[in-house]
């Protein structure tokens, strides 16, 4: 099997992952949301000590699968380079200790993974990647073969969900919290659909959030119609752009991942788009949206499969990265 590590934000996690069969033998995550609530954001300093308790914690209810393990896979980018190191440093000690193969995973690539746990691959396939660092359509055919439709010009937006709810002193993430204040609010701010005279396929969250800030600086509205409001105009954003994908690249397999994908309002706006435009529409089993390392595990046993391996000594942190453009 597999032994994967993840730590590129906020959450601990390991895994064990059986190589023939894909099936999830052990998964463990340690979340730092509450440390990190009372700052409104992640902070790295922090997150990187919580993780050097953490990771060692973990690693002792795995030790008795030790002498069945293949490979250590770590996410090694992209991600805070503070925190994606105490992983990368315990997988390098690991590989040297056991002497097995080191297999370094994209976290973007992991998240893609999190729709094939105990699965079969599918592919090709596009993906709109929503989480708190990344908002991206990316087509993906296999796992060292992903180009890039379109990338956010400033905040991501899940990062405009945590900076809403930061504005509104309603803690971190941001998420999950404006998601259910909005289930008792109604859509009736005028907000700003971000580059909507735009020709290009792209996405920009910060016009919305600095529109939000201006809404609640008057002083009116309910804090549930502003999560409302923000809520819908955000996802309307997401769907406008991924329109123009479809439109583009015609895929006939369609896929949201990462931490924003949870979001039970998105999926239902791309369940209209799917009979729309006639694509079947994946997403991740609700456990694999946020970060997790059996998503991590899956992408490497892929990149073990086509002996996509790397050693200690040439496994580097990667905190930004980029894909070719489609
Ligand atoms: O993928 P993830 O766990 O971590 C990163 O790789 O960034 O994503 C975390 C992000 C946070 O910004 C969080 O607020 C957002 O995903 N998120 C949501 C929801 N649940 C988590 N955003 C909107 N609606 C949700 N239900
Ligand atoms: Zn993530």
């Amino acid at each position: 099997m597999i032994l994967a590590i993840e730590s590129s934000c906020d959450d601990t996690s390991l895994a064990l992952m059986q190589i023939n069969n894909k099936k999830l033998i052990f998964h463990k995550k340690i979340s730092q949301e509450i440390e990190h609530s009372i700052y409104g954001g992640v902070v790295p300093e922090l997150a990187s000590r919580l993780h050097a308790e953490a990771l060692p914690k973990i690693l002792e209810e795995v030790k008795l699968f030790f002498n069945d393990i293949k490979a250590i896979a770590v996410t090694n980018a992209p991600g805070l380079s503070v925190t994606l190191n105490e992983g990368v440093m315990m997988a390098k000690a690991l590989s040297i200790a056991l002497k097995k193969n080191l297999i370094g995973v994209n976290h973007l690539i992991g998240h893609i993974y999190s729709l094939f746990i105990e699965k079969e691959e599918i592919s090709p396939l596009m993906v709109l990647l929503v989480s708190g660092g990344h908002t991206k359509i990316l087509n993906f055919f296999d796992v060292d073969e992903v180009c890039e439709i379109a990338t956010t010009l400033d905040d991501s937006f899940g990062e405009s969900f945590d900076k809403v709810s930061k504005m509104l002193n309603l803690g971190y993430p941001g998420g999950p919290i404006i998601e259910k204040l909005a289930k008792n609010g109604k859509d009736i701010i005028d907000l700003p659909l971000p580059l909507k005279n735009s020709p290009n396929i792209a996405f920009s969250y910060s016009g919305i959030k600095n529109a939000v800030r201006l809404e609640i600086e008057k002083n009116i509205y309910k804090k549930e119609d502003i999560a409302a409001s923000f809520q819908k105009k955000a996802i309307k954003h997401l769907v406008f752009m991924s329109k123009r994908a479809i439109k583009k690249f015609k895929p006939k397999n369609f896929a949201i991942v990462g931490g924003a994908s949870a979001n039970l309002v998105l999926r239902s706006e791309f369940e209209k788009l799917a009979k729309e435009f006639n694509f079947n529409l994946l997403y991740p089993q609700m456990e694999f949206t946020s970060d997790n390392a059996a998503m991590i595990a899956r992408a490497a046993i892929k990149m073990y499969k086509k002996g996509l391996f790397t050693t200690y000594d040439k496994l580097e942190i990667k905190p930004k990265v980029t894909f070719k453009s489609c």
